[in-house]
Protein backbone atom coordinates (compact mmCIF):
# COMPACT_ATOMS: atom_id res chain seq x y z
CA UNK A 1 0.00 0.00 0.00
CA UNK A 2 1.06 3.27 -0.52
CA UNK A 3 2.47 5.90 2.18
CA UNK A 4 2.81 9.30 2.30
CA UNK A 5 3.88 11.96 5.20
CA UNK A 6 4.38 15.36 5.26
CA UNK A 7 7.11 17.45 3.72
CA UNK A 8 9.91 18.53 6.08
CA UNK A 9 11.80 21.49 5.16
CA UNK A 10 15.02 21.81 3.94
CA UNK A 11 17.69 22.68 1.39
CA UNK A 12 15.84 21.75 -1.72
CA UNK A 13 13.28 24.40 -1.74
CA UNK A 14 9.82 23.55 -3.30
CA UNK A 15 6.91 25.77 -5.69
CA UNK A 16 3.72 25.04 -3.59
CA UNK A 17 2.13 25.85 -6.71
CA UNK A 18 -1.15 23.94 -7.78
CA UNK A 19 -0.89 23.95 -11.34
CA UNK A 20 2.73 22.73 -10.76
CA UNK A 21 3.35 18.92 -11.90
CA UNK A 22 3.40 15.88 -10.16
CA UNK A 23 6.72 14.11 -10.31
CA UNK A 24 7.01 10.25 -10.99
CA UNK A 25 9.95 8.27 -10.68
CA UNK A 26 11.21 4.81 -11.15
CA UNK A 27 14.91 3.29 -11.71
CA UNK A 28 13.47 2.38 -15.50
CA UNK A 29 9.97 1.58 -17.22
CA UNK A 30 7.89 0.13 -14.44
CA UNK A 31 6.63 3.97 -12.91
CA UNK A 32 4.85 3.61 -16.33
CA UNK A 33 1.74 1.34 -14.77
CA UNK A 34 1.39 4.24 -11.47
CA UNK A 35 1.57 6.82 -14.01
CA UNK A 36 -1.04 5.31 -16.01
CA UNK A 37 -3.55 4.86 -12.64
CA UNK A 38 -2.47 8.45 -12.04
CA UNK A 39 -3.46 9.78 -15.06
CA UNK A 40 -6.66 7.82 -15.12
CA UNK A 41 -7.48 9.16 -11.31
CA UNK A 42 -6.29 12.94 -11.98
CA UNK A 43 -6.29 13.32 -15.53
CA UNK A 44 -6.16 17.35 -14.66
CA UNK A 45 -2.71 17.10 -13.42
CA UNK A 46 0.69 17.23 -15.13
CA UNK A 47 3.57 14.85 -15.27
CA UNK A 48 6.99 14.82 -15.30
CA UNK A 49 8.08 11.07 -15.49
CA UNK A 50 11.72 10.29 -14.98
CA UNK A 51 13.37 6.71 -15.68
CA UNK A 52 16.53 5.69 -14.46
CA UNK A 53 17.12 3.11 -17.12
CA UNK A 54 20.72 4.06 -17.06
CA UNK A 55 21.16 2.37 -13.93
CA UNK A 56 17.98 -0.21 -14.07
CA UNK A 57 17.94 -2.44 -12.27
CA UNK A 58 17.81 -1.01 -8.87
CA UNK A 59 17.04 -4.64 -7.06
CA UNK A 60 20.56 -6.07 -7.41
CA UNK A 61 22.02 -2.52 -6.50
CA UNK A 62 23.77 -1.94 -3.04
CA UNK A 63 21.54 0.13 -0.35
CA UNK A 64 23.69 3.13 -0.60
CA UNK A 65 23.53 3.23 -4.16
CA UNK A 66 19.50 3.40 -3.91
CA UNK A 67 19.38 5.98 -1.56
CA UNK A 68 21.71 8.29 -3.75
CA UNK A 69 20.09 7.81 -7.08
CA UNK A 70 16.43 8.76 -5.49
CA UNK A 71 17.88 11.49 -4.11
CA UNK A 72 19.81 12.83 -6.72
CA UNK A 73 16.49 12.76 -8.77
CA UNK A 74 14.04 13.61 -6.52
CA UNK A 75 16.21 16.82 -6.26
CA UNK A 76 15.97 17.32 -10.00
CA UNK A 77 12.15 16.76 -9.89
CA UNK A 78 11.95 19.45 -7.33
CA UNK A 79 14.03 21.54 -9.26
CA UNK A 80 12.26 20.92 -12.56
CA UNK A 81 9.04 22.72 -10.40
CA UNK A 82 7.86 19.39 -9.23
CA UNK A 83 5.02 19.93 -6.27
CA UNK A 84 4.72 16.31 -4.96
CA UNK A 85 6.70 13.25 -5.80
CA UNK A 86 5.57 9.35 -6.04
CA UNK A 87 8.64 6.94 -5.70
CA UNK A 88 7.11 4.37 -7.57
CA UNK A 89 9.58 1.60 -7.39
CA UNK A 90 9.20 -0.79 -3.88
CA UNK A 91 12.64 -1.20 -4.24
CA UNK A 92 13.78 2.72 -3.64
CA UNK A 93 10.64 3.51 -1.15
CA UNK A 94 12.18 0.38 0.35
CA UNK A 95 15.48 1.55 0.32
CA UNK A 96 15.26 4.97 0.56
CA UNK A 97 11.90 6.92 1.47
CA UNK A 98 13.28 8.28 5.08
CA UNK A 99 16.05 9.35 4.08
CA UNK A 100 14.13 11.28 0.76
CA UNK A 101 11.71 12.22 2.94
CA UNK A 102 14.19 14.64 5.38
CA UNK A 103 16.01 16.03 2.96
CA UNK A 104 12.61 17.54 -0.34
CA UNK A 105 10.35 19.72 0.45
CA UNK A 106 7.64 18.39 -0.77
CA UNK A 107 4.95 15.93 -0.52
CA UNK A 108 6.61 12.30 -0.72
CA UNK A 109 4.31 9.12 -2.04
CA UNK A 110 6.09 5.71 -1.46
CA UNK A 111 5.01 2.46 -2.59
CA UNK A 112 5.18 -0.78 -1.30
CA UNK A 113 4.04 -4.22 -1.92
CA UNK A 114 0.02 -5.05 -1.40
CA UNK A 115 0.59 -7.56 1.43
CA UNK A 116 -2.38 -5.97 3.60
CA UNK A 117 -4.92 -6.74 0.56
CA UNK A 118 -3.38 -10.08 0.07
CA UNK A 119 -3.75 -10.68 3.85
CA UNK A 120 -7.72 -9.38 3.78
CA UNK A 121 -8.15 -11.15 0.41
CA UNK A 122 -7.02 -14.82 0.52
CA UNK A 123 -9.10 -17.50 1.49
CA UNK A 124 -6.08 -20.79 1.24
CA UNK A 125 -4.40 -18.13 3.75
CA UNK A 126 -0.97 -18.57 1.46
CA UNK A 127 -0.63 -15.66 -0.79
CA UNK A 128 3.19 -15.40 -3.27
CA UNK A 129 5.08 -12.35 -3.09
CA UNK A 130 6.97 -11.65 -6.28
CA UNK A 131 9.12 -8.42 -5.57
CA UNK A 132 13.27 -7.53 -5.96
CA UNK A 133 15.07 -8.86 -3.38
CA UNK A 134 16.44 -5.59 -2.10
CA UNK A 135 12.50 -4.93 -1.54
CA UNK A 136 12.51 -8.50 0.20
CA UNK A 137 15.09 -8.34 2.61
CA UNK A 138 14.50 -4.30 3.15
CA UNK A 139 13.68 -3.51 7.24
CA UNK A 140 10.80 -2.00 5.71
CA UNK A 141 8.95 -4.99 4.00
CA UNK A 142 10.28 -7.38 6.71
CA UNK A 143 8.53 -5.30 9.35
CA UNK A 144 5.33 -4.90 6.87
CA UNK A 145 4.77 -9.29 7.09
CA UNK A 146 5.64 -9.22 10.31
CA UNK A 147 2.31 -7.21 10.84
CA UNK A 148 0.50 -9.41 8.43
CA UNK A 149 2.12 -12.91 8.26
CA UNK A 150 0.12 -14.18 11.84
CA UNK A 151 -2.36 -16.14 10.28
CA UNK A 152 -1.21 -15.89 6.37
CA UNK A 153 1.92 -17.65 4.94
CA UNK A 154 3.38 -15.27 2.23
CA UNK A 155 5.58 -16.82 0.07
CA UNK A 156 8.38 -14.49 -0.83
CA UNK A 157 10.06 -14.97 -4.41
CA UNK A 158 12.72 -12.62 -5.40
CA UNK A 159 11.76 -12.25 -9.42
CA UNK A 160 15.69 -11.99 -10.62
CA UNK A 161 15.48 -11.27 -14.47
CA UNK A 162 12.10 -9.49 -14.67
CA UNK A 163 12.75 -6.51 -14.69
CA UNK A 164 15.40 -6.62 -17.24
CA UNK A 165 12.62 -8.21 -19.28
CA UNK A 166 10.14 -5.17 -19.21
CA UNK A 167 13.15 -2.81 -19.18
CA UNK A 168 13.75 -4.41 -22.55
CA UNK A 169 9.92 -4.26 -23.70
CA UNK A 170 9.92 -8.43 -23.40
CA UNK A 171 6.76 -9.08 -21.99
CA UNK A 172 6.39 -12.04 -23.94
CA UNK A 173 8.97 -14.11 -24.84
CA UNK A 174 9.52 -17.98 -24.07
CA UNK A 175 12.12 -17.39 -21.46
CA UNK A 176 9.97 -15.03 -19.75
CA UNK A 177 7.35 -17.35 -20.06
CA UNK A 178 10.22 -20.06 -18.37
CA UNK A 179 11.19 -17.89 -15.99
CA UNK A 180 7.81 -16.88 -14.21
CA UNK A 181 6.67 -20.60 -14.48
CA UNK A 182 10.20 -21.10 -12.34
CA UNK A 183 8.91 -18.53 -9.44
CA UNK A 184 4.77 -19.32 -9.79
CA UNK A 185 4.36 -22.89 -10.08
CA UNK A 186 5.62 -23.80 -6.73
CA UNK A 187 3.01 -20.73 -5.09
CA UNK A 188 0.78 -22.97 -6.88
CA UNK A 189 1.95 -26.08 -5.79
CA UNK A 190 2.14 -24.57 -2.21
CA UNK A 191 -1.71 -23.58 -2.37
CA UNK A 192 -1.58 -19.70 -2.74
CA UNK A 193 -4.45 -17.95 -4.28
CA UNK A 194 -3.18 -14.70 -4.76
CA UNK A 195 0.17 -12.98 -5.78
CA UNK A 196 1.75 -9.73 -4.98
CA UNK A 197 3.25 -7.81 -7.45
CA UNK A 198 6.01 -5.91 -5.56
CA UNK A 199 7.10 -3.93 -8.16
CA UNK A 200 5.85 -1.60 -10.59
CA UNK A 201 7.09 -3.36 -13.45
CA UNK A 202 5.48 -6.53 -12.91
CA UNK A 203 1.71 -5.34 -13.90
CA UNK A 204 3.68 -5.17 -17.50
CA UNK A 205 3.60 -8.71 -17.27
CA UNK A 206 0.56 -8.96 -16.13
CA UNK A 207 -0.86 -11.50 -19.24
CA UNK A 208 1.49 -13.83 -19.32
CA UNK A 209 0.79 -14.60 -15.81
CA UNK A 210 -2.39 -15.32 -16.72
CA UNK A 211 -1.48 -17.87 -18.86
CA UNK A 212 0.67 -19.30 -16.52
CA UNK A 213 -2.04 -19.27 -13.42
CA UNK A 214 -5.41 -19.01 -14.91
CA UNK A 215 -8.17 -17.63 -12.37
CA UNK A 216 -6.02 -19.57 -9.50
CA UNK A 217 -4.38 -16.17 -8.39
CA UNK A 218 -5.52 -12.89 -7.85
CA UNK A 219 -3.19 -10.74 -8.75
CA UNK A 220 -2.49 -7.71 -6.42
CA UNK A 221 -1.82 -4.40 -7.99
CA UNK A 222 -1.40 -0.82 -5.77
CA UNK A 223 -1.39 1.49 -8.45
CA UNK A 224 -4.80 2.56 -8.42
CA UNK A 225 -4.33 2.93 -4.69
CA UNK A 226 -1.20 4.91 -5.28
CA UNK A 227 -3.15 7.34 -7.89
CA UNK A 228 -5.75 7.50 -4.91
CA UNK A 229 -3.09 8.40 -1.90
CA UNK A 230 -1.78 10.75 -4.32
CA UNK A 231 -5.09 12.60 -4.50
CA UNK A 232 -5.48 12.86 -1.20
CA UNK A 233 -1.94 14.51 -0.27
CA UNK A 234 -2.52 17.05 -2.96
CA UNK A 235 -5.69 17.44 -1.62
CA UNK A 236 -4.51 17.87 1.64
CA UNK A 237 -1.73 20.07 0.69
CA UNK A 238 -3.91 22.80 -1.18
CA UNK A 239 -2.24 21.77 -4.18
CA UNK A 240 -4.61 19.88 -7.02
CA UNK A 241 -4.53 21.28 -10.32
CA UNK A 242 -7.84 22.98 -10.97
CA UNK A 243 -9.90 21.67 -13.79
CA UNK A 244 -9.13 24.14 -16.07
CA UNK A 245 -5.40 24.56 -15.70
CA UNK A 246 -5.06 22.94 -19.17
CA UNK A 247 -2.87 20.74 -17.83
CA UNK A 248 -4.21 17.79 -19.72
CA UNK A 249 -1.08 18.19 -22.19
CA UNK A 250 0.88 14.82 -22.32
CA UNK A 251 3.41 14.01 -19.35
CA UNK A 252 6.91 14.87 -20.00
CA UNK A 253 9.20 11.43 -19.75
CA UNK A 254 13.19 11.97 -19.40
CA UNK A 255 15.26 8.77 -19.14
CA UNK A 256 18.84 8.87 -18.16
CA UNK A 257 19.12 5.75 -20.68
CA UNK A 258 18.12 5.87 -24.55
CA UNK A 259 14.83 6.08 -23.90
CA UNK A 260 14.10 4.17 -26.89
CA UNK A 261 12.03 1.19 -24.84
CA UNK A 262 10.69 3.97 -22.55
CA UNK A 263 8.94 5.53 -26.16
CA UNK A 264 7.90 1.64 -27.51
CA UNK A 265 6.28 0.80 -23.86
CA UNK A 266 4.78 4.34 -24.00
CA UNK A 267 3.23 4.22 -27.40
CA UNK A 268 2.25 0.20 -26.34
CA UNK A 269 0.66 0.66 -22.84
CA UNK A 270 -0.26 4.35 -22.75
CA UNK A 271 -1.50 4.98 -26.56
CA UNK A 272 1.06 8.12 -25.86
CA UNK A 273 3.32 9.08 -28.94
CA UNK A 274 5.68 10.43 -26.48
CA UNK A 275 9.36 12.11 -27.27
CA UNK A 276 11.62 10.86 -24.26
CA UNK A 277 14.05 13.46 -23.58
CA UNK A 278 17.68 12.16 -22.50
CA UNK A 279 18.77 13.95 -19.15
CA UNK A 280 21.92 13.56 -16.85
CA UNK A 281 21.54 13.80 -13.47
CA UNK A 282 24.61 13.07 -11.16
CA UNK A 283 24.97 11.19 -8.19
CA UNK A 284 26.00 12.34 -5.32
CA UNK A 285 28.43 9.67 -3.95
CA UNK A 286 32.34 9.48 -4.70
CA UNK A 287 32.91 8.92 -8.57
CA UNK A 288 32.34 5.19 -9.43
CA UNK A 289 32.68 3.89 -13.61
CA UNK A 290 28.89 4.22 -13.52
CA UNK A 291 28.67 7.65 -11.81
CA UNK A 292 30.92 9.22 -13.93
CA UNK A 293 28.50 7.83 -17.33
CA UNK A 294 25.93 9.92 -15.52
N1 LIG B 1 10.01 -0.92 -10.46
C1 LIG B 1 10.99 -1.20 -9.44
C2 LIG B 1 10.31 -1.70 -8.19
O1 LIG B 1 9.17 -1.47 -8.03
C3 LIG B 1 12.02 -2.08 -9.99
C4 LIG B 1 13.28 -2.10 -9.19
C5 LIG B 1 14.50 -2.49 -9.97
O2 LIG B 1 14.93 -1.70 -10.79
O3 LIG B 1 15.00 -3.58 -9.73
O4 LIG B 1 10.88 -2.31 -7.34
Amino acid sequence: MPSSSAPIATAVTASANSSAPVGIFDSGLGGLSVLRAVRAQLPDEAILYVADSLYAPYGERDDDFIADRTLAIGEWLVRQGAKALVVACNTATAQSIALVREKLAIPLIGVEPGVKPAALQSKTRVAGVLATQVTLRSARFQALLERYAADCRFLCQPGHGLVQAVERCDVDSAELRALLRGYLEPMLEAGADTLVLGCTHYPFLDAAIRDIVGDRLTLIDTSVAIARQLERVLEQNGLRAAHDDATRALPRFYSTGDGTHQQQLVATLLEIDAVVEPVVIRSRRAATPDSQAA
